[in-house]
């Protein structure tokens, strides 16, 4: 796929650096060009916008991401130290402010958070999940495969990511359907906390019909856990669980089909997990990782950090920077690192290998629909998101239901 070329001003020598706005479109049309040109210009730390006059710093480096990554002694990601020195009305807090979840808590209280996740997803009949994400997505593939063309993203990789996680989490119709409006909103940027606040109550539904009617299902793990989590901090979770392994999953079966139509990949002896993993270096869904906040001053090689301020690590950046032969090479950061790293690592894998291999196997002569360099992606620099994926293929009977 062509990454395009970044509009990146190039920054006169003596000059202090100027913040890159990384929430402008154009970031998250050429994202690759433009790391590669921050990188010549600049280094590996580049001070940042991440909304209109909120600065950062960006990460870029493989070894820099590693050492940050696990080291929760000199990073918080809590952000509430942040979160009070900005303005009330400061345009990045719907989106980084702090939740009682995983993913924005350190030390204890993540421990107590993740173990509850993580047990809750030990509990999860792998063999089931694989079953279901089969079955869906060849019910999915018989409604578009005879017409000989289709959009993958909202045909395909979004249906069948919904229908699996709203199962696996054990939600509801009534809040599972609340919980895909927010998604969708929050997706497209529309007032985010507006969003977040619906995919919440949603998800307190959710746990009020849990309590009543338990089944083998994350929900009821959670309720059950003994780390005794409060109706708040379950529907948070499962908010979290909910917005993570949604859209990253539908975003990585996008991103992997993509690159093997448009590189010929399927042609290669290369298996569904080989072509995860390219995706994953090449275009990982999760492009910039929830922001580290540095304890103290932080000093590093060649370059020191500021206490509390936002520390982005791009973990597209960082894996441009591994180079040689790949296959079989799992160094991207696709999952993240260290006591925050994707617990959900072989769900995501079940269904999102499920989505590519059946779809490939079924309509091997995909193509797609305009040039690669034409497909859009989705103004959010956190995120690597198309916003459609249109493809074409000879017409194919439907596949057999067993
Ligand atoms: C079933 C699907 C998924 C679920 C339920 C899920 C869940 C989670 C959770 C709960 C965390 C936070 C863990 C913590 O803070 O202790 C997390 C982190 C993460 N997930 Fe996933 N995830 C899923 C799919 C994915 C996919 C498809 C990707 C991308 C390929 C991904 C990439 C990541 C990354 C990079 C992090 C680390 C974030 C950071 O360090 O800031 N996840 N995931």
């Amino acid at each position: 796929m062509s990454t395009g070329k970044s509009a990146l001003p190039p920054h006169p020598p003596g000059d202090e650096p100027v913040p890159v706005p990384i929430w402008e479109t154009w970031f998250s049309a050429y994202p690759h060009a433009t790391y590669c040109a921050m990188r010549e210009h600049q280094g590996s730390l580049v001070p940042v916008e991440i909304a209109p006059g909120v600065e950062a710093d960006l990460v870029l480096d493989h070894e820099i991401a590693r050492l940050i990554l696990p080291d929760d002694d000199h990073y918080r990601v809590d952000p509430r130290r942040w979160q009070d020195s900005v303005a009330s009305d400061c345009p990045a807090l719907p989106v980084l402010s702090w939740r009682p979840d995983a993913l924005r808590s350190d030390s204890t209280e993540h421990t107590r958070y993740r173990r509850a996740v993580t047990d809750s997803l030990k509990d999860i009949d792998q063999y089931a999940l694989s079953r279901m994400a089969e079955t869906t997505a060849k019910a999915l593939i018989n409604q578009f495969c005879t017409a000989g063309a289709a959009d993958l993203l909202h045909e395909y990789a979004i249906p069948l990511t919904v229908t699996v996680l709203d199962s696996v989490l054990g939600l509801a119709p009534a809040p599972a359907q609340q919980a895909f409006t927010a998604t969708a909103a929050l997706y497209d940027s529309l007032d985010p906390a507006a969003a977040h606040q619906l995919l919440i109550e949603a998800m307190q539904e959710a746990v009020e019909i849990k309590r009543t009617h338990r089944g083998a299902d994350v929900a009821t793990s959670l309720l059950a856990h003994p780390s005794d989590l409060s109706t708040v901090e379950v529907a948070h979770t499962l908010a979290m669980l909910y917005s993570l392994g949604t859209e990253l999953t539908w975003n990585l079966i996008c991103i992997t089909l993509a690159e093997t139509i448009t590189a010929d990949l399927a042609a290669q002896p290369l298996s569904t997990r080989e072509l995860i993993d390219e995706a994953l270096f090449n275009n990982p869904p999760l492009a910039i990782a929830n922001p580290r906040f540095p304890r103290g001053i932080q000093p590093l090689p060649s370059m020191t950090l500021q206490p509390h301020r936002p520390v982005l690590i791009s973990l597209a950046a960082a894996n441009q920077s591994v180079q040689g032969d790949r296959t079989g090479n799992r160094s991207h950061l696709g999952w993240g690192a260290g006591p925050h790293e994707c617990p959900a690592q072989s769900e995501a894998l079940l269904i999102a290998g499920e989505g590519v291999s059946q779809l490939i196997d079924a309509l091997p002569e995909i193509a797609l629909a305009i040039p690669a360099d034409q497909l859009q992606w989705r103004p959010n620099p956190f995120r690597r998101a198309l916003k459609a994926f249109p493809v074409t293929f000879p017409p194919s009977p439907p596949l057999p239901l067993t």
